[in-house]
């Protein structure tokens, strides 16, 4: 029985914050259905409580406060530096690693912005759908968004992108890695368009495009010798190739995820959610109001039950590679997990008709983890000679 927020936040090492509900885009699947730059933000003491929240009482050393919204960058930078100071600050004194980065649309990332954000140690994460008329069939902004990526890439630093798979791209994966790959974009990671928020049924992938866009994703790795890395086909490839025994810290992938368990979202106001990609029908309570294990337990039986539905995963060969869908999306529109479980189905065969293809995706993969770690290294240890350098000059002044 969990008795107090104190003590519901032992268990939590993720958080997705939604600064705002609002956004200068208006993407036509948007799951957090935000709309209109002219919108409330979170205040900073909002921040700060959910920040003693969990830096003081979680039991992970390693606790994430993701910044998120509606458009995180509609809140000006000197919110992010208050912010910032005051989580790492806490997590010094309680001896606890805070990672806090950012997914936003990228459209208002200028230079200053970004070198703003670097001080601050804040990873950014940028959703672009593809080329800039691709994205904007959906989105908006492409060019603003090309911009952005240029930015990040010109400063050399780590960056993410997500892109939606859905009716306007799933049949152009190719264009979009060849124009990854031009604009120096080496990693990004695929999300099915999800039936939330604005994002209906109606403009799901059937289970046919998922496959054949995976399928695309798959070969443009393989014909390019991974010029451009996918993470999500990569993740069912290494699941192919080795099992299961390596789950995400988020566990999307599991059976049962991690959704209202040691993950969480919080909205603009305080509204405690499981998950962060749907703040509309779940529930866990409000940090204003006392934590009631009651209304939890039964949120969490209810979003995770997934009914005689998932009997059919007992025989299924599949399952070694699958996501088991989403229980938010599932909620919403049972189609998305028929449509899931079918993609998943026709890439298991593919890859059983194409091991060996698929094995050396993977080996080129573990070279490519391998050239990052040797990397890392260099750069750690050119970063401590020349803080020695500096202390030396310092000790002989
Ligand atoms: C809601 S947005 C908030 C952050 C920021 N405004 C952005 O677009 O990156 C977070 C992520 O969810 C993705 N997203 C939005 N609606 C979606 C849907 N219906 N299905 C799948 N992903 C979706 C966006 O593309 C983005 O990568
Ligand atoms: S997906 Fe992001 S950029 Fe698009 S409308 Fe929603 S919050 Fe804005
Ligand atoms: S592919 Fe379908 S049947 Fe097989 S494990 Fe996944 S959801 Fe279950």
């Amino acid at each position: 029985m969990v008795g107090s927020w104190e003590q519901f936040f032992e268990q939590i090492n993720n958080i997705t914050v939604k600064l705002t509900p609002g956004c200068n885009l208006k993407c036509s699947y948007c799951n957090v259905e935000a709309a209109g730059p002219k919108t409330p933000i979170m205040a900073i003491e909002r921040f700060k409580q959910i920040a003693d929240l969990i830096i003081k009482n979680s039991t992970s050393h390693f606790v994430g406060l993701e910044f998120h919204g509606g458009e995180p960058l509609l809140l000006p930078d000197e919110w992010f530096e208050e912010a910032v100071t005051y989580a790492r600050s806490l997590g010094r004194e309680h001896k606890k690693i805070v990672d806090m980065p950012m997914v936003t649309n990228g459209t208002m990332l200028t230079e200053k912005r970004l070198n703003k954000l670097l001080d601050l140690k804040i990873r950014v994460c940028v959703s672009c759908d593809g080329p800039p008329e691709l994205n904007d069939e959906l989105r908006g902004g492409g060019e603003r968004v090309a911009r952005a990526l240029n930015l990040l890439q010109r400063r050399q630093v780590g960056k993410g992108v997500i892109t939606v798979m859905t009716q306007s791209n799933w049949n152009r994966m190719p264009e979009v890695m060849d124009w990854f790959h031009e604009i120096g974009v080496n990693d990004f990671m695929i999300n099915f368009l999800q039936p939330q928020g604005r994002g209906v049924a109606g403009d799901l992938l059937s289970g046919e495009q998922m496959f054949e866009g995976m399928r695309e994703v798959f070969e443009h790795m393989h014909r390019n010798n991974m010029a451009v890395h996918e993470a999500e086909v990569t993740s069912r490839i290494e699941r192919f190739a080795r099992g299961r025994d390596k789950p995400a810290p988020l566990a999307c992938h599991e059976f049962q995820c991690q959704a209202g368990r040691s993950y969480i979202a919080i909205d603009t106001f305080g509204t405690v959610h499981p998950c962060g990609s749907d703040v509309m029908s779940h529930r866990i309570g409000h940090l204003d109001t006392p934590f009631s294990d009651n209304q939890y337990q039964n949120m969490l039986a209810k979003l995770h039950d997934k009914g005689d539905w998932i009997l059919r995963c007992f025989d299924c060969n599949a399952k070694q590679i699958c996501n088991h869908s989403c229980p938010t999306s599932d909620k919403n529109s049972e189609d998305f997990r028929d449509h899931d479980c079918l993609g998943t189905k026709m890439l298991w065969d593919y890859f059983c008709q194409n091991a060996d293809r698929v094995y050396e995706v993977y080996a080129m993969y573990l070279e490519r983890q391998e050239e990052l770690e040797r990397r890392r290294l260099v750069l750690r240890e050119e970063a401590m000679k020349a803080r020695e350098a500096e202390l030396g000059e310092v000790g002989g002044a």
